[in-house]
């Protein structure tokens, strides 16, 4: 699907969307021919129906430097192109974003690092996001800024549009206030997100975590799911917060767990194609048909355990309880920020373990790790789900995980054992998972065990109840639900002037 210009945009729109990335990529063909392609995410396919029907705008990056493109239409999105430098990229992007509150936020599983300048990069750059908002949106419209890339969007966009109605969802897990607080610009982020009307979170914890910030390092109160922000912030002290109080100058923000989810039906329609049920009949037979096939779908990214899963595997092999002959790992490391050098560093472990683990326990007929390191298209990836007996989520830390969910709703013939890390959000959906602790390598050796020996009667058993969550709670669910709290929150009354 390719974008094509229309000049009949008005410019202004009644529901925008901002996040880091477009839900479209600029494909260069080796010819030199270049378009548009829509890139797969679940939100872009939740969204899109809300996108129809009120005349939506998606504001984001092209995923490449000096992109410099006006509006164009894409399949009923006006997509609204952010140009990022190269430096942008290098300081906002792989520094700040993804060097500094990606490790932050995911438990400093990797050591975040603090630089001045990345930050002043990172404030120019939502700063530009807010403007592009600022310019798109109608009087009145509602704007849905995504992700930790994007904190300080709230608080700029309101001080240039306080007519609009504010939402933010972080994607990614919100740390406890002790690792938080670790950041030398944790206030600004706070106040950041507090410009929203409604922030979503994944998880009950996250939520939680976030209020707990507030009140330590802005003072305000939390009740329940709401935060009162005075309208005039004369923080610290709790004293003048007092005072305020009694005037009634508050603004509520309402700051939730929203758990995102898939496109489930899209998920399951794929899998009852039978060129795809083929396609996975194939995988097995080309893997020499072991009797169990174990499954590992993730970014190449730190916080996915992929280096625990390899290890609890690799240990098994060596005590003889699994065999090369029964057992294949197919691991598809999807590549990802490979310019940032905790990236470069894991994908170097990672493929010193897998060329280990084949050269110490692999014959020449079978090897032990059929390790991708590529994306694969959507239809594939369903195949493997179908050919997968064992799905491994080991995650040390993950917003959600969706792969989880995908594995889950490909799976209509109720078959297949899902082992997930309870660092994942998605374990507290899908209880009837084989729940791990990824940093316990017995423990995950015995779920693997175990998951591998499952009689099909509790497979079944499980998978069907975790099927009923992931098909009742799809991803348009999630957005109705957010876009719902978000909409009622309409007029929720304050000026930028005052917000300053
Ligand atoms: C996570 C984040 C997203 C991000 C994605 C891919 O899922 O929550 O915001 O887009 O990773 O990472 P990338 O850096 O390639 O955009």
């Amino acid at each position: 699907m390719s974008g094509t210009e229309t000049s009949t945009d008005s410019g202004k729109h009644d529901f925008v969307v901002v996040s880091n990335r477009l839900p479209v990529d600029r494909v260069v063909e080796p010819d030199g021919t270049a378009s548009w392609t829509r890139s797969p995410g679940g939100l872009v396919t939740a969204l899109e129906p809300v996108m129809r029907q009120k005349d939506g705008a998606w504001i984001g990056w092209g995923g490449q430097p000096d992109l410099e493109f006006d509006p164009f239409e894409s399949d009923d999105i006006r997509v609204i192109p952010v140009a990022l430098s190269a430096r942008e990229i290098e300081n906002y992007y792989e520094g700040f974003s993804n060097d500094t509150l990606w490790p932050l936020y995911h438990d400093v599983i990797a050591p975040p690092t603090y630089n001045r300048e990345w930050w002043d990069c990172y404030v120019e750059v939502n700063q530009r996001f807010a403007d592009a908002a600022a310019e798109a949106s109608a009087p009145g419209a509602v704007v849905w800024v995504q992700d930790y890339q994007m904190q300080l969007v709230p608080k700029l966009l309101r001080l240039l549009r306080p007519d609009v109605t504010i939402g933010f969802f972080n994607h990614i897990p919100f740390p406890p206030y002790g690792i938080y607080s670790q950041l030398p610009w944790r206030t600004q982020i706070i106040e950041g997100l507090l410009g929203a009307d409604v922030i979503g979170f994944q998880r009950v914890a996250d939520a939680s975590n976030f209020q707990r910030a507030v009140r330590r390092l802005k003072g305000y109160s939390t009740k329940g799911y709401q935060v009162e922000v005075p309208l005039v912030d004369q923080s610290p002290g709790v004293r003048v917060f007092g005072e305020i109080k009694r005037q009634g100058t508050f603004r509520t923000v309402v700051a939730r767990p929203f758990p995102i989810s898939i496109d489930a039906q899209s998920f399951e329609e794929l899998a009852r194609t039978p060129a795809i049920q083929e396609r996975a009949r194939q995988i097995r037979e080309d893997l020499g048909n072991p009797s169990s096939i174990m499954l590992g779908v993730d970014r190449l990214d730190y916080t996915k355990g992929i280096g625990h899963r390899l290890k609890a595997f690799g240990e098994l092999l060596a005590e003889g309880k699994l065999s090369a002959e029964d057992v294949t790992l197919v691991q598809v490391a999807n590549p990802s920020r490979e310019r940032v050098q905790a990236y470069m560093e894991l994908r170097n472990e990672i493929e010193l373990t897998v060329g280990r683990i084949n050269g110490d326990y692999g014959t020449i007929a079978h090897v032990p790790i059929s390790y991708q390191h590529h994306g694969f298209p959507r239809e594939e990836m369903v195949a493997l789900y179908l050919a997968a007996d064992v799905m491994l989520v080991t995650a040390l830390r993950d917003g959600m995980n969706l792969v989880a969910k995908e594995y889950v709703a490909c799976r209509f013939d109720e078959d297949g054992v899902l082992v997930l890390s309870e660092f994942a959000g998605a374990s507290d959906e899908l209880k009837r998972a084989l729940l791990i602790n990824p940093h316990d390598i017995d423990g995950v050796k015995d779920a693997i065990l175990r998951a591998v020996a499952m009689p099909k009667r509790e497979r079944t058993a499980r998978m069907r109840s975790m099927r009923k969550r992931v098909i009742e709670h799809d991803v348009s669910r999630w957005s109705d639900e957010f876009l719902k709290v978000l909409e009622s929150r309409a007029h929720n009354g304050t000026s930028g002037h005052e917000l300053a």
